[in-house]
């Protein structure tokens, strides 16, 4: 296993997990990797670290370049277990090397690890020397937990980014202008959905700083890196799902179904958006993931979201959704609740609520749609007609 130089004197030494599927109930379909970075100067220095299984990968590249006990700085721009997991076996090949992070750096690495390490506490906008290049250290707190920061090369023009601009992708290619620009950004968006957008506002207060910086490649803690060919086009991205952009002909109906019936409700919701002009995506929750699904609400301006009533409320994989989404708080929505009932008819009020109540997730709501038992085509009809003429509306808005 091989360094992989990204410039004289600094290397990717990160570790690739090939077979993660799973990140903390985000299904990571083309795996991931956790990206160190190794930076020969007159300070050795590391930025960031691995899981720990994947610890000996990490070092084994380490020791391509140089013995690893030679190491003097270790960065810690995050202190997740993704990020962090190496740190302890690490630490103890270099005991005396100094480990920069900011305050929240050292209070979570003391939590997790129980170690009183050599620290330095670092602020946001301090630098050090490394030699002939400086390190500047940029606090991103909750992009994504509070401990998280940039840390920027100025003579290097590298920003090394942590978890922003990050995509779960395991790939030997590390740069994101060697993939298919389609797959890489469809990863990184499906990474906001799923990790950043509950922290949009934050991300909105980074790019502004991030703006002032001349970046030449932007290095993450996860997935390929982004050079000068495409570093706007994922800037660009990020300054749209960081101020919620949408798209209002854009539509998304996401429901699970018992008999069937408010799967019709899902079809004739979707003919209506379709024969307004709006592109419309079905998402059935028996067979999409709700990581999944987050990806698809970034860009649509409609969510409608469909449950039969059950037991008094809604479907288990409708709650589950609905919970998740709540979490993610995606902005400046349009929703719609619907749902099939054989008599108490709860779902609804409960969707429709769910959708529209500020604590929960805002949005402005369209008139909930509901039918009995099994609906016919002349319901349907009458359905889709009036649901068309509430589209237009909000499409003359
Ligand atoms: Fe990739 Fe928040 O850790």
């Amino acid at each position: 296993m091989k360094a992989l130089k990204l410039k004289e004197g600094i290397y990717w030494v990160g570790a690739i997990d090939w077979d993660l599927r799973n990140f903390h109930g985000y299904v990571t379909q083309r795996g991931s990797t956790y990206n160190a970075y190794l930076i020969i100067d007159d300070k050795i220095t590391l930025i960031d670290n691995v899981k720990s299984y994947l610890y000996e990968e990490m070092i084994t590249r380490i020791k391509d370049i140089i013995d690893p006990s030679k190491i003097d700085i270790i960065i810690q721009n995050h202190i997740e277990m993704d990020h962090s997991g190496g740190l302890p076996e690490l630490i103890k090949l270099i005991p005396k090397a100094t480990l920069y992070t900011n305050a929240n750096g050292v209070k979570g690495l003391k939590r997790h690890f129980k170690q009183d390490w050599n620290f330095q506490e670092v602020k946001n906008g301090e630098s050090i020397s490394i030699g002939k290049r400086t390190l500047s250290f940029l606090t991103t707190p909750m992009v994504h937990w509070p401990d998280n920061q940039f840390t920027y090369c100025p003579e290097e023009k590298i920003l090394f980014s942590n978890d922003g601009f990050g995509q779960h992708i395991a790939s030997t290619e590390h740069f994101a202008k060697d993939l298919p620009k389609g797959i890489v950004l469809e990863e990184a968006k499906k990474y906001y959905a799923n990790i950043v957008l509950p922290y949009s506002k934050q991300v909105q207060n980074v790019l502004k700083v991030a703006k002032g910086l001349d970046i030449h490649m932007i290095c993450p803690s996860h997935g390929v890196i982004w050079t000068e060919e495409n570093i706007p086009e994922i800037i660009s991205a990020y300054i749209n799902w960081a101020n919620n952009v949408s798209d209002r002909h854009r539509a998304l109906v996401i429901y699970d179904t018992m008999w069937k019936s408010t799967q019709k409700l899902a079809y004739t919701i979707s003919e209506a958006f379709e024969e307004e002009g709006v592109s419309t995506q079905l998402m059935n929750l028996q067979t999409n993931h709700i990581s999944d699904i987050m990806t698809e609400v970034m860009d649509a301006k409609f969510i409608a979201v469909g449950s039969p009533t059950l037991n008094s409320s809604i479907l288990p994989t409708v709650a589950a959704f609905m919970y998740y989404l709540k979490g993610l708080s995606p902005k400046n929505k349009i929703g719609l609740a619907f749902g099939s009932y054989g008599w108490g008819g709860q779902s609804i009020p409960i969707l429709q609520e769910l959708l529209q109540d500020p604590k929960q997730c805002g949005f402005e709501m369209m008139e909930p749609i509901k039918t009995q038992y099994i609906p016919d085509q002349e319901e349907l009809n009458n359905i889709k007609n009036n649901l068309r003429q509430q589209i237009k509306i909000k499409l003359e808005e």
